[in-house]
């Protein structure tokens, strides 16, 4: 099986799925903007070959790039995880009729104003929105959808520009804000916890699910630094209290054409009890989640998706054994971590039950919380109760405290 994965090194986690692609044994044809020697030497076994290209973003010359390198040879799949090169890989794979998402199929997991009208054409429940593309038309939609609305980039990730506007005049201060972003979605704001739920697919149906819950939703934790933003992976997913969720997002899948690998989806829960759809991703849940999914079910995500990917099969175990809580930290201060408190006694606290410390030490340079959710680290802690494994993520969240100077 001849495979070309795009950037199998960056972000980081690639090297995993990359690792898990030569598992399952395909032969892989990497291809990113770093030249060969920059390569960490921990992925170099499970590259077959590497494509240098100047800028890995820049889809027309990538193509040409691409075609001309595996002129002659036949290639079964194109793949990528990372989300601004999902449409890439479909159109590769349109180019040499390689079979896969199409690139109509895939911008409707990209595209968040096409992915809402697509879900709602199938009965589903979407915020009211729409496709702005200047602040006049923003004004508009602002009269037709009310306040609290929201407000953020087309194709946006990480809640970078994304505002909760309650007036005219909080509209008018966002938009003074957003000059950058070309194409915006305006939607009526959503009350309500908020969710995940991921899948690996086989033809659109998931072969692995999970759901995880964002404590406090992504936003609110993007807006105030001195939040540890937590998710919990959910043992018990198919509670009552989360079926419209389930439900909801079995049918997205549907709605949307999805074939094989990843996705992953966001909703919300409102007070009454409804499932409303957020958006979805044909991609893994970044930010560590593939790992809290791992420690979920202990299983390797990253060689089934590769499974899946490669070989249409999906072998690991799907039994829900844990609550996994992953807790970000951010550090009081600028510049260097200079120390931590607290670290030791949590440990002691939870003993067992600690998966992951990785946390940055004294002297490493902090990390920019608004572009990163990984901030300056995180733990992770698992437990068979739900609120065993809340408690002590939440004790991770307020006891454990990274100082900065200097
Ligand atoms: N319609 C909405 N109602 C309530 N909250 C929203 C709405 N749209 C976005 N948000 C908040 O903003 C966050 C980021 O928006 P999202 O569409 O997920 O974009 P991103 O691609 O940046 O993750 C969401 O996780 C949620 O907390
Ligand atoms: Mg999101």
């Amino acid at each position: 099986m001849r495979v070309v994965f795009l950037s199998p090194s960056y972000p980081p986690e690639m090297q995993q799925y990359t690792r898990g692609l030569a598992e399952v044994g395909a032969e892989v044809y990497g291809v990113g903007d770093q030249p060969a020697s920059a390569l960490p030497a921990s992925l170099k076994p499970h590259l077959r070959d590497w494509l240098q290209v100047p800028r890995i973003m820049d889809e027309d010359d990538v193509l040409e790039r691409v075609t001309r390198w595996m002129r002659g040879r036949t290639v079964d799949k194109v793949l990528a995880n990372w989300e601004p090169l999902v449409i890439l890989a479909a159109k590769i794979r349109e180019r040499w009729g390689v079979p896969g998402m199409s690139v109509d199929t895939v911008r409707g997991f990209r595209d968040k104003q096409l992915m809402k009208e697509r879900v709602k054409a199938a009965g589903l429940r979407v915020p009211r929105s729409e496709r702005v593309r200047n602040d006049g038309e923003a004004r508009e939609a602002a009269e037709r959808i009310g306040y609290p609305m929201v407000i953020k980039p087309i194709a946006g990730a990480g809640s970078a520009d994304t505002y909760k506007v309650e007036s005219a005049r909080e509209l008018e201060a966002a938009l003074a804000k957003m000059h950058g972003v070309t194409e915006a979605s305006c939607e009526e704001y959503i009350t309500g916890e908020e969710f995940t739920f991921d899948t690996v697919c086989i033809a659109g149906k998931p072969a692995y699910e999970n759901i995880a819950s964002y404590l406090p939703k992504p936003l609110e934790a993007r807006s105030n630094e001195w939040i540890s933003p937590v998710i919990i992976t959910v043992r018990d997913m198919y509670q009552a209290r989360l079926k419209p969720g389930v439900e909801l997002a079995r049918n997205v899948l549907g709605a949307l054409g999805m074939g094989d690998g990843f996705t992953h989806m966001e909703w919300f829960l409102t007070p009454k009890g409804e499932a409303v759809f957020g958006e979805i991703g044909c991609r893994p849940g970044g930010a560590c989640l593939v790992d809290q999914m791992n420690y979920t079910s202990d299983i390797d995500l990253f060689r089934e998706w590769a499974r899946v990917a490669v070989h249409g099969r999906f072998e690991g175990p799907t039994e829900r054994k844990y609550n996994a809580g992953i807790v970000f930290k951010r550090a009081l201060g600028q510049g260097r971590i200079t120390r931590i408190e607290g670290l030791n006694a949590w440990k002691r606290d939870c003993g067992r039950w600690v998966v992951e410390d990785k946390l940055l030490r004294p002297g490493a340079h902090r990390r920019d919380w608004k572009q990163t959710l990984l901030s300056d680290g995180h733990v992770l802690v698992r437990h068979p109760s739900w609120d065993e494994a809340y408690r002590m993520s939440f004790a991770a969240a307020t006891d454990i405290t990274l100082y900065a100077g200097g």
